[in-house]
């Protein structure tokens, strides 16, 4: 497996071979014939380019596994700050046959989410497919949350929104086309005590992904907010529920991929997810 590492990215080239040219893309003898951007008659459409963040670990891996898994070909910006755990589900993806790299940043901070940015258009251009899922979740009701604690809520769970799409999304605007999954939860539908500052920061979520919908509904980018109840990842370790009352992450991923495959005639404007048994 060929690998290559520099400061803030790592790429892992598929462990098996992708799947195989198209015949389109195959002359009479056998060769590979070259794809011209922008030309439709000299071969098929490149896989496409999806960028998720908070990709390390829970929601975030399963939903590249997921893509992986099922998009011929698709090429992964993972974007976390974790180097390490990064580089396992790039590996993962790898082994899937999706071309996999790891994009070091933290997403509520500007000039990382900048950085990142330059890094992944120099690497592939325009992404195809933006998942806003870095998150994370700290307790607190209203009266007992001090500001610093409601200011990182916010930064993580919505300043990080809109940054990251701040950054990618002018390219898909100029082609006409893109995908934009904004994570929120069901505690950006409705009054969670005890989450004062997570709740507000989800709702934020809520009012922003309805901006980018109005904004862009006729400039070809679909808007799709997701809205999970409890579902199993890192974040509810220890938290001492039953792992049978969580959605599996693999679950919350393959909407998401489903989803994308719609006809570009379809947009699914709102995904609410929740246990069988009910909320937490
Ligand atoms: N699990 C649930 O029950 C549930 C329900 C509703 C909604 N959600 C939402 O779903 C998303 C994923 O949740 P999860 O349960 O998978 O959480 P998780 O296991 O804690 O994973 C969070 C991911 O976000 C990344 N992240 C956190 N802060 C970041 C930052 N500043 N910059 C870049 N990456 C950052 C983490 O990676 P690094 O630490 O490596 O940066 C990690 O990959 C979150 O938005 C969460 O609010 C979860």
């Amino acid at each position: 497996m060929a690998r290559s590492l520099s400061k803030s990215t790592v790429r892992v080239t598929p462990a098996r071979p992708q799947s195989a040219p198209s015949k389109r893309n195959q002359s009479r003898r056998g060769r590979v014939t070259k794809t011209v951007p922008g030309r439709k008659d000299q071969g098929a459409t490149p896989p496409p380019v999806v960028l998720i963040t908070g990709a390390s670990q829970g929601i975030g891996s399963a939903i590249a596994r997921a893509f992986a898994g099922t998009i011929p070909g698709v090429r992964l910006a993972l974007v976390a700050r974790q180097a390490d755990k990064l580089a396992a589900v790039v590996r993962a993806c790898a082994g899937q046959g999706a071309t996999a790299r790891a994009f070091v940043g933290d997403v509520s901070s500007e000039a990382d989410v900048t950085r990142v940015a330059a890094e992944v258009h120099a690497v592939w251009g325009a992404v195809d497919v933006l998942v806003n899922n870095a998150g994370s979740f700290r307790p607190g009701r209203l009266l007992e949350t001090s500001v610093a604690d409601f200011d990182a809520m916010v930064a993580v769970n919505l300043r990080s929104v809109f940054l990251v799409t701040r950054a990618f999304a002018p390219a898909m605007v100029r082609r006409g086309r893109g995908d934009v999954f904004n994570m929120s939860s069901i505690a950006g539908l409705s009054a969670y005590p005890s989450s004062a500052g997570y709740c507000a920061a989800k709702f934020g979520v809520t009012g922003l992904s309805k901006v980018m919908r109005a904004e862009w509904r006729d400039k070809g980018i679909r808007v799709c907010t997701v809205y999970p109840g409890a579902t199993l990842s890192p974040a509810w370790e220890g938290s001492g529920f039953p792992e049978a009352r969580l959605m599996p992450a693999e679950d919350v991923a393959r909407a998401f991929v489903d989803v994308y495959r719609l006809t570009r005639r379809t947009v699914v404007e709102e995904i609410v997810l929740r246990p069988q048994a009910g909320d937490l």
